[in-house]
This record gives structure tokens, C-alpha cells and sequence, in this order.
């Protein structure tokens, strides 16, 4: 095995697709330490820099003292504290659903849901640039896959009406794209819903605290709060924390308790993460200044880059796709803003397609005017010297 793995391995090297783990350490919501230098976080999900934030840090530290650092196995086995029922119901009341249930976090929960709610003979409609957990989980079920173009509601709509399968119909979509940031028709989805009685499942791990405004996510924004069949948010991003939940009726939430491998067979997160948690949508709920910081951060930096013109693609909100193309030339461009200060990852397949590399840039509440000003003067200089802009 060994010999094959270093052959592989190779085959990456040469392609410029290495990964690295590259260590940091965190010196405040937007700032960290990279190789004993201060750099500007141009790649956190931390939309909200909410993660730092003391009140959040104080729940944290005050469910340590009450329960301990550890659940030590999984709700079903050895029973459960309050704080999950608590922070499930707040997480369905937020995005109106009936129920919630947590899951150790959003790669977990998609493949709980996907694969315990399919079966064979069933049908999955998937966009093409879905999430690897949602194509993860996929894998896991015997129900069929068509693959529909990138938020192609016309080939979709074809690809529905020409298959032939028995059993349900399901979608599968991001709400936002984590690696393209645009936006998925779901007004149009909730139409072929209704017309094809699609039972359609979303992931909104990004738009979740960003978009809408009460800041609840995607669906607030089209007008279709608690609409969908299940409904995949994380912690993780925006709210700063850690897990995830699926949202749902009172059916699909029990059918997942009794079902979903991904719930079932696993230790339960710490007390301190869900506390955690709670506290972030507590204060999302009474507080829309994050949010509206937030925004204007996105209008002046995205100004900022088109002017500059660099194309942005379809992207709305706080993710932000620099597509260079070649791995190499990818890197390159990384390589030359960490030397002014910038830290951000060249992403490149197969987290993306072939051909498509990008700086994956996310903008966060915490930034100054004069800390965008920096990072779009380093990507002006960078974008211009690999012939970019
Ligand atoms: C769209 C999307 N879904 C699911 C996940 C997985 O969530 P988690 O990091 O909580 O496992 C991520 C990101 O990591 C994501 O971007």
C-alpha cells in the first residue's frame, strides 16, 4: 500500500494540488500568526466573528464547570442533558421549523439525513457543485443519482420529468455555495417541489446568520422560512461554534433518532460547544448589528474588487471566488499575499473542478475599512503580476 500512496502522492506534488496543514495561531477575530508573522484571516467562516466574542466565551466556560469537558457517548446510550433539547428547539424556532435534532456537526448530519431518508428505488436530484459531504452521502444510499447543472432549473426540471423511478423523489442543494458563493434558485426548487412532489433537503451552513433580515438564512430571504422537507444548518460558521442541525417535521426528526447512524453511534458534542451555541443564536436573535456590519463589509470590498476588475462571478454575499484557473499559477498568487500579510488558501481540486483553482476569500464583520483597504491594494498587486486583472 505504501508504494501506491507515494506514487499518488507524487502525482499530486507534481500537479501543484499538495495540501499542507498550515499551523496559526489566532490572535483575535480577524488577525493570526502564520511562520512568527501577524497576517490579516481573509479565509475564515467566521462571518460574523462571532467566535471571540466573551459573552460566548463565558457560556463556554460556565457549562465546563456545570457538566464537565466531555459527554463520553453517544444521547441514545447513556441519556442526555437539557442544553441539546433546549438549543434544538431555539434552532427550529429561529428558522420556524417543528423540530430540530443536533448532530456533532454538518458532514455528519448530511450524511445521517441523506442516507437514512433514501432508499432504493428512490431518486436524488443533486446540483453538480454540491458540497463533498452531501456527495459523501450519496455514496451511502442505494437510492439513484441525477446530477443536474449548476443551479439549472430548466435541466433540472428535464432531468425530473424524463426519470422513470418508482420510488420518492428528492433534491439535494446548498443554499449558498461554499466554494462559488451564489445562490441556488430555490424559489424556482420550491416550484418543482409543489409541481413533482420533490422532498427537497438544504444545506444552508453559510447562509445561516448572513442572509435574510432577521439574518436566519436562504430561505428567509426568498420568503420561505420553514418550508423545505429537511433543513441542514451548521454552528460551525457564522454562530461561531461548533456542530450542526437538521430541522424537520416531527416524523422526519423522529425517523432520525431511530435511524441515522450518524446521530446514533457517536459521542455526543461537549456541553461547552452546545452552551456555546445557544449563546451565539441568543445573540443573533436580539442583535442585528453583526449582521449589518457584516454587510457593509461585503458592499465596500466587493466595490473595491470589481473596480479593480476582477470578475466576481455570481457571487453575493460574504464569499468571495478569485477563479486564477491553473493549480500553480493558483498557488502562486497565495504565496505572493502571504508575503504581504494575507492569509488565504489556494483551493483547487477536487474540492473544486478541474481547471477552476481559486483564492477562496470570505469577508467578516471585523474588518476595518483600513483592514479591506490592505487586503484589496495586495490583491490589486498580486492579481495584476500572474496577469489576473
Ligand atoms: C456547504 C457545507 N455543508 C456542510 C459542511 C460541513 O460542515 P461541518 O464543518 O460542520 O462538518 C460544510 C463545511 O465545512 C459546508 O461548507
Amino acid at each position: 500500500m505504501i508504494e501506491r500512496l507515494e506514487s499518488r502522492l507524487k502525482e499530486i506534488k507534481e500537479k501543484g494540488n499538495y495540501r499542507q496543514i498550515r499551523y496559526i495561531k489566532p490572535q483575535s477575530a480577524t488577525r493570526i500568526i502564520y511562520e512568527s508573522r501577524q497576517c490579516l484571516n481573509l479565509c475564515s467562516n467566521s462571518y460574523l466573528s462571532l467566535h471571540t466574542h466573551p459573552e460566548i466565551i463565558e457560556a463556554a466556560k460556565e457549562a465546563i464547570e456545570t457538566y464537565g469537558v466531555g459527554t463520553c457517548s453517544s444521547r441514545s446510550v447513556s441519556g442526555s442533558i437539557d442544553l441539546y433539547r433546549r438549543l434544538e428547539e431555539e434552532a427550529a424556532a429561529y428558522k420556524r421549523y417543528r423540530r430540530g435534532l443536533i448532530f456533532s456537526n454538518g458532514y455528519l448530519a448530511n450524511i445521517g439525513i441523506i442516507s437514512t431518508l433514501t432508499e432504493r428505488g428512490d431518486v436524488i436530484f443533486s446540483d453538480e457543485l454540491n458540497h463533498s459531504s452531501l456527495i459523501h452521502s450519496m455514496r451511502l444510499t442505494k437510492a439513484k443519482k441525477v446530477i443536474y447543472r449548476h443551479r439549472d432549473i430548466n435541466d433540472l426540471e428535464d432531468k425530473i420529468k424524463k426519470d422513470k423511478s418508482k420510488g420518492k423523489r428528492f433534491l439535494v442543494t446548498e443554499t449558498i455555495f461554499s466554494m462559488d458563493g451564489d445562490i441556488a434558485p430555490l424559489k424556482d426548487i420550491y416550484e418543482l417541489k409543489k409541481r413533482y412532489d420533490l422532498n427537497v433537503i438544504i444545506d444552508d451552513a453559510h447562509g445561516t446568520g448572513v442572509f435574510g433580515e432577521k439574518g436566519t438564512g436562504i430561505e428567509e430571504m426568498f420568503g420561505l422560512s420553514g418550508e423545505m422537507d429537511v433543513h441542514m444548518a451548521t454552528f460551525g460558521k457564522a454562530l461561531g461554534s461548533y456542530g450542526a442541525f437538521a430541522l424537520g417535521s416531527d416524523t422526519v426528526i423522529e425517523y432520525l433518532i431511530n435511524r441515522a447512524r450518524t446521530f446514533m453511534y457517536t459521542t455526543a458534542l461537549p456541553p461547552a460547544t452546545i452552551a456555546s451555541s445557544m449563546k451565539a443564536l441568543e445573540i443573533v436573535k436580539k442583535d442585528y448589528s453583526f449582521k449589518k456590519l457584516l454587510w457593509e463589509n461585503i458592499g465596500y470590498f466587493r466595490k473595491g474588487l470589481t473596480e479593480a476588475g476582477f470578475n466576481l462571478g455570481d457571487s453575493e454575499g460574504p464569499i468571495i471566488p478569485i477563479v486564477v484557473g491553473e493549480d500553480k499559477k493558483t498557488v502562486k498568487m497565495q504565496e505572493m499575499l502571504l508575503d504581504m500579510g494575507i492569509f488565504l488558501q489556494a483551493i483547487r481540486p477536487p474540492t473544486v473542478p478541474e481547471g477552476t483553482s481559486r483564492l477562496r476569500l470570505t469577508i467578516v464583520k471585523g474588518f476595518t475599512r483600513d483592514d479591506m483597504d490592505y487586503a484589496i491594494s495586495c490583491l490589486i498587486k498580486a492579481g495584476r503580476e500572474i496577469g489576473l486583472i
